[in-house]
């Protein structure tokens, strides 16, 4: 069965709504330490966060509480910079996975471009896999970006469904397509292949026609579909907090 990989940084991007002065704040909430207890405790195989250089959702302290409780879980989203190499290399989740990252992007917009950027790359998967490691690259699905990830060592590669989940109709065939040749020729290269990004209830039937997808990582439909199912229940607690005084 293909595996769960729940994409928690929304959950932080509500907390930061109100609680940008986090460390000061007594009980910021929503915690996306609990989310994650939460999410494993429903069937969750692993939990994924981003650390992005600007901070704006998840925050260094969330990922070392999220590693001392499940670092055999925890897929760290990264980009390949220094700084984040070094934090990698002390905190050692389970997986990371090299991501591209523009300050002024709303979300990761692209895959990382492996084939343009070995001499870069190379030695942080080097350094990674080293330390134990499991290095996944976050690509699109281009034949030369899928070589150029097994040439540079990676185990895994996680393939950005973005474009798909963005389709029209008339171009949702295309791009399945090129997610399944993608997949195809990574296992063929005997890399893991992931995929994520714009995954959402509606789109899953369609993407797991291909059969050898081993986790998705989904976020942003997944927090928000929790607010769906779960606002009655939160309606209801407050009310009855309410008539028991
Ligand atoms: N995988 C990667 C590498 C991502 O960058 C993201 C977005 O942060 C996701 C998965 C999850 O995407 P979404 O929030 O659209 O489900």
């Amino acid at each position: 069965m293909t595996r769960l990989g729940v994409n928690i940084d929304h959950v932080a991007t509500l907390r930061q709504a109100r609680y940008r002065a986090y460390a000061a704040a007594s009980s910021p909430e929503p915690d996306p330490l609990i989310a994650a207890r939460i999410c494993l405790t429903a069937g969750a195989h692993s939990l994924t966060v981003h650390l992005r250089e600007d901070r704006r959702h998840i925050q260094d302290d969330d990922v070392l509480r999220l590693a001392r409780e499940f670092r055999d879980k925890l897929n760290l989203e990264m980009a390949a910079t220094p700084a984040m190499v070094a934090f990698a290399l002390k905190l050692k989740p389970s997986e990371v996975c090299l991501v591209p990252e523009n300050r002024a992007e709303v979300t990761t917009e692209g895959g990382l471009d492996a084939a343009g950027q070995q001499n870069t790359l190379r030695p942080v998967i080097q350094k990674l896999r080293a330390a134990g490691m499991l290095v996944s690259l976050f690509i699109d699905p281009d034949p030369h970006q899928v070589a150029a990830s097994a040439a540079l060592g990676a185990s895994v590669i996680e393939l950005h469904t973005g474009r798909f989940a963005d389709a029209d109709t008339a171009s949702r065939k295309t791009e399945l397509g090129r997610l399944a040749k993608a997949a195809e020729q990574a296992r063929g290269l005997k890399m893991q292949v992931n995929a994520g990004h714009g995954l959402r209830l509606s789109n899953l039937p369609e993407l797991l026609t291909i059969p050898q997808l081993h986790t998705l990582n989904i976020g942003h439909s997944l927090v928000s579909h929790a607010l769906a199912v779960g606002l009655e229940r939160s309606v209801r607690d407050f009310l009855q907090a309410i008539s028991d005084r």
